[in-house]
C-alpha cells in the first residue's frame, strides 16, 4: 500500500494533506508514504521532518505506483500520471466547481473521493474537512477584520478617556460563525448573530451573544438535510433584509458566513445597506469565493464602499497554513484509518460513507449528487 502526498499546485494554496504526525501513523499501519519534495514548505514543514517520520521524499515521481494520493485540492489529472490504475484520489475536490476535472478522473480510471461530501454523522465528525477548516476560517476572519479596523475591540477605560466596545454582527452561524462569535467575544466585542436555522438561537446565546431573528414570518425552518440550510421563501428573505438593515447600521464589524451547498452563496448585504454603516466599519465576507454574501466584495482585496472596508479571502484556511494542514491531515488519517483492513493492508470503505464521497469508479462518474 503506497500513499503519495502531493505538493499543492493551486496559486495561494499553502496547506499540505499530510504532516509528519500523520505520516508516522500511516507508516504504523504498514503503508509506505512518498511525499513530494517541498510539499510542506508553505506550512513550515521541512522535507527532513517528513523523512524523519518515515516517508520517502521524492522530487518528481512521488505518485509513481501510488494506491492512494492525498491532496488538499483536487490535482490536475496530468499530475497523477504514474499512479496505479484505480488509485484513490483523496482531497477536497470541489465536485460542483470542478466538474470537468471529475470527468477526467473517471476517464483516467481513478476513484476520486471528495472529502467535502463526508456525511454529517457523528462517527464522521473527525473526518470532516469542512468543519475543521471552517472553524479556523471563522477565527481568522475576526482576527483579520480586527486588524483592518481602525479602532479597538474591547471597551477600555483609560486616563485619557473611555473607548467603547466594537459591535460585531455574525451572519450565518454554522461552524465558522460559531467560532467567529467566540473569537469576537474573546477580543471584547459586543456580539450579535443571525441564521435561517432557528436551532442556532440557543447556540448563539450559549456563547454570550445576542440572537437577531426574524419573528414575523410564520413556519420558518431553514434547516434541510444534514443540518444544512435550505433556500428561504421570498417573504422570509424580505423580512430578513428589513431586520438586517436596521441592525447593520449600528454595527462596526460584520462577518458573513452563509453558504448553501451546491449553490451560489446567498446575498445578505446590499450596497444600500452598506451605505447605512458608519465609515471605518469592516465587513469580512467569508463566502466571497462562492459568489459572496456581500455586494461588491472581491476575493483577496479590501474594497472601500461608502467608507466601509469590505474584505474576504479566496482561501481563508490557507492564511493559517500550519494549523489548517494539521487538522486537514488528521481528517484524512482519521478517515483512512477508520476503514483500514489489517488483513488486506488497505482501507475498505463501507456503503454509508463510501457511497457519499465516491465521485468516480470503474471509468464513470457514480455520485448521485453529480448525476442528479
Ligand atoms: P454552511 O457553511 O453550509 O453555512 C453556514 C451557515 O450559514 C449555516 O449555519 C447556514 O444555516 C447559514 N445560512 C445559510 N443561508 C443563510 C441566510 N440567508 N441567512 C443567514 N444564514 C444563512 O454550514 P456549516 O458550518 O457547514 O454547518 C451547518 C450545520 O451542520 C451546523 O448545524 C453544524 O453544527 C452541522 N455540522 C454537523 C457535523 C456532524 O454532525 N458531523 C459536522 C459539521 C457541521
Amino acid at each position: 500500500m503506497r500513499i503519495a502526498v502531493l505538493k499543492e499546485r493551486a496559486p495561494g494554496e499553502t496547506r499540505v494533506a499530510a504532516t509528519p504526525e500523520t505520516v508516522k501513523k500511516f507508516v504504523g499501519l504498514g503503508a509506505s508514504v512518498a511525499v513530494e519534495a517541498g510539499a510542506g514548505e508553505a506550512a513550515s514543514i521541512a522535507d527532513a521532518d517528513y523523512a524523519a517520520a518515515g516517508a520517502s521524499v521524492a522530487a518528481g515521481d512521488a505518485v509513481k505506483d501510488a494506491d492512494i494520493v492525498l491532496a488538499v485540492q483536487g490535482p490536475e489529472p496530468a499530475v497523477l500520471a504514474g499512479a496505479k490504475p484505480g488509485a484513490w484520489i483523496v482531497a477536497g475536490l470541489d465536485p460542483f466547481g470542478q466538474r470537468e476535472r471529475v470527468d477526467a478522473y473517471a476517464s483516467a480510471g481513478f476513484e476520486a473521493l471528495a472529502m467535502e461530501f463526508m456525511p454529517r454523522i457523528t462517527r464522521a465528525q473527525s473526518m470532516d474537512i469542512l468543519s475543521s477548516q471552517s472553524n479556523l476560517s471563522g477565527y481568522k476572519a475576526v482576527v483579520d477584520a480586527a486588524g483592518t479596523y481602525g479602532r479597538a475591540f474591547p471597551m477600555m477605560m483609560t486616563a485619557a478617556g473611555t473607548i467603547s466596545a466594537a459591535r460585531c454582527f455574525v451572519m450565518g452561524v454554522g461552524v465558522a460563525g460559531l467560532q467567529a462569535i467566540a473569537t469576537a467575544r474573546r477580543l471584547g466585542a459586543q456580539v450579535s448573530a443571525t441564521d435561517v436555522r432557528s436551532a442556532t438561537r440557543e447556540q448563539i446565546q450559549s456563547l454570550g451573544a445576542k440572537p437577531i431573528f426574524v419573528e414575523s414570518v410564520a413556519g420558518i425552518e431553514g434547516e434541510g438535510s444534514g443540518g444544512y440550510a435550505t433556500e428561504m421563501s421570498e417573504e422570509y428573505q424580505k423580512a430578513q433584509a428589513e431586520l438586517v438593515s436596521s441592525h447593520i447600521a449600528k454595527q462596526d464589524i460584520v462577518i458573513t458566513t452563509a453558504l448553501i451547498p451546491g449553490r451560489a452563496a446567498p446575498r445578505l448585504i446590499t450596497d444600500a445597506q452598506i451605505a447605512t454603516m458608519k465609515p471605518g466599519s469592516v465587513i469580512f465576507d467569508l463566502a466571497v469565493a462562492q459568489g459572496g454574501n456581500v455586494e461588491g466584495s472581491k476575493p483577496d482585496e479590501i474594497v472601500v464602499k461608502h467608507g466601509v472596508k469590505i474584505m474576504g479571502y479566496s482561501n481563508t484556511p490557507a492564511h493559517l497554513a500550519a494549523d489548517a494542514s494539521a487538522l486537514f491531515s488528521r481528517n484524512l488519517f482519521n478517515f483512512l484509518s477508520a476503514f483500514w483492513d489489517k488483513e488486506q493492508g488497505k482501507p475498505v470503505l463501507d456503503e454509508e460513507i463510501g457511497d457519499a464521497i465516491r465521485l468516480t469508479q470503474g471509468g464513470k462518474v457514480v455520485n448521485p449528487r453529480l448525476l442528479g
